[in-house]
């Protein structure tokens, strides 16, 4: 069996603009997601890090199936989605769930613990045979560190690291190989968000299985992911391993999101020479020619504008960058 467990190719997603209520005319489009290329190895983390629009939750939702992509193809353990019948398309899906950002909005406070963790039961229910359904969901909550008489609590009696905790119980009611982390812990407190990134470690080892982590920050992911991708305007303009990416950045926008992490020691900060963006990320219905990154890049020249950047690996990168440009550049770090 190959290793691979998830792959896109060339995955589009195009929201139209419309004008007009009973005959909406299209004049327009936001190109969310505009070409995304990713491969998802068995038992690894690949994070995916950019700022707030440039189209992260809509890649995970196309990617679990609840947004039809406008284009290009997911292959799910070798199986394209969209050429495969109903049936196998449902056990693909099933393979493959999301753990969401906000825990507490999320969970549906008139459902109990348990309803919540069983529903997915109900949308496949040959998976665990009613009559065991409740052991099963006692038996997550077990295993994501809660109390398994709490199963006829409420979302409300639960702090927000055990809500996100509920949610991961959930995710993995089903015994998928795939989990889809979109920013998991950006609503928690910095002390509790540690304690859940270790939960999900754990349970990457014990149950083997496969992690993308989203956030918007590079150092949220450092700690979890093997390799990284950056995202910007519906792009990846820069992949590779964990190393890759922190230790030899190549691409300007990768750099300025680095240069952007705090630096506790004063030493270390002092040898750093920060990268301040200047403008605003240009609106994903009308981006730039050329590379997307252009408008705010230090490095821009004439060909940015009239040439794309492919993502490849470049003679100064070692690894895959959408710069004309790249290069390494030496970064000091937050935590080393
Ligand atoms: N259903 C939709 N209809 C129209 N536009 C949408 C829709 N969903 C998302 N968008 C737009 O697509 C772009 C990407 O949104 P998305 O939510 O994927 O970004 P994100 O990277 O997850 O952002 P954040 O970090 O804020 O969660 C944004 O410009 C957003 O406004
Ligand atoms: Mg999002």
């Amino acid at each position: 069996m190959s290793d691979l467990v998830l792959e896109t190719r060339n995955l589009v997603k195009h929201f139209p603009l419309t004008r007009g209520v009973v005959f909406k005319k299209q004049y327009g489009a936001v190109r969310a997601v505009d070409g995304i290329n990713l491969e998802l190895r068995r038992g690894e983390t690949l994070g995916i890090v950019g700022e707030s629009g440039c189209g992260k939750s809509t890649l995970a939702r196309m990617l679990v199936g609840l947004e039809t992509p406008t284009s290009g193809d997911l292959f799910v353990q070798g199986k394209n989605m969209s050429r495969v019948g109903a049936e196998e398309r449902r056990r693909g899906r099933r393979n493959i769930q999301l753990v969401m950002q906000d825990p507490y909005t999320s969970l549906n406070p008139r459902m109990t613990v348990g309803d919540i963790i069983g529903e997915p039961f109900e949308v496949h229910p040959d998976v665990v045979p009613k009559a065991k359904r409740r052991a099963k969901v006692q038996e997550l909550l077990e295993l994501v560190g809660l109390n398994p008489d709490h199963i006829n609590r409420y979302p409300h009696q639960f702090s927000g690291g055990q809500r996100q905790r509920i949610g991961i119980a959930r995710a993995l009611a089903l015994n998928p190989e795939i989990i889809l982390c979109d920013e998991p812990v950006s609503a928690l407190d910095v002390s509790i968000q540690a304690q859940v990134i270790n939960l999900l470690e754990k349970l990457q080892n014990e149950l083997g299985l496969s992690y993308i982590f989203i956030a918007h920050d590079l150092s949220v992911v450092r700690h979890i992911a093997d390799r990284v991708a950056v995202m910007y305007l519906g792009k990846i303009v820069e992949i590779g391993t964990e190393d890759e990416i922190y230790e030899t950045p190549t691409h300007p926008y990768t750099q300025a999101l680095l240069s952007a992490v705090p630096v506790p020691d004063p030493k270390l900060r002092g040898q750093r020479d920060q990268i301040v963006l200047t403008g605003d990320v240009p609106s994903p219905a009308d981006p730039p020619s050329g590379c997307r990154f252009r408008t705010r890049c230090w490095k821009a020249q004439d060909i940015c504008a009239e040439q794309e950047p492919l993502l490849q690996i470049r003679e100064k990168s070692g690894h895959p960058s959408a710069c004309h440009f790249a290069e390494v550049r030496d970064v000091v770090h937050a935590t080393e």
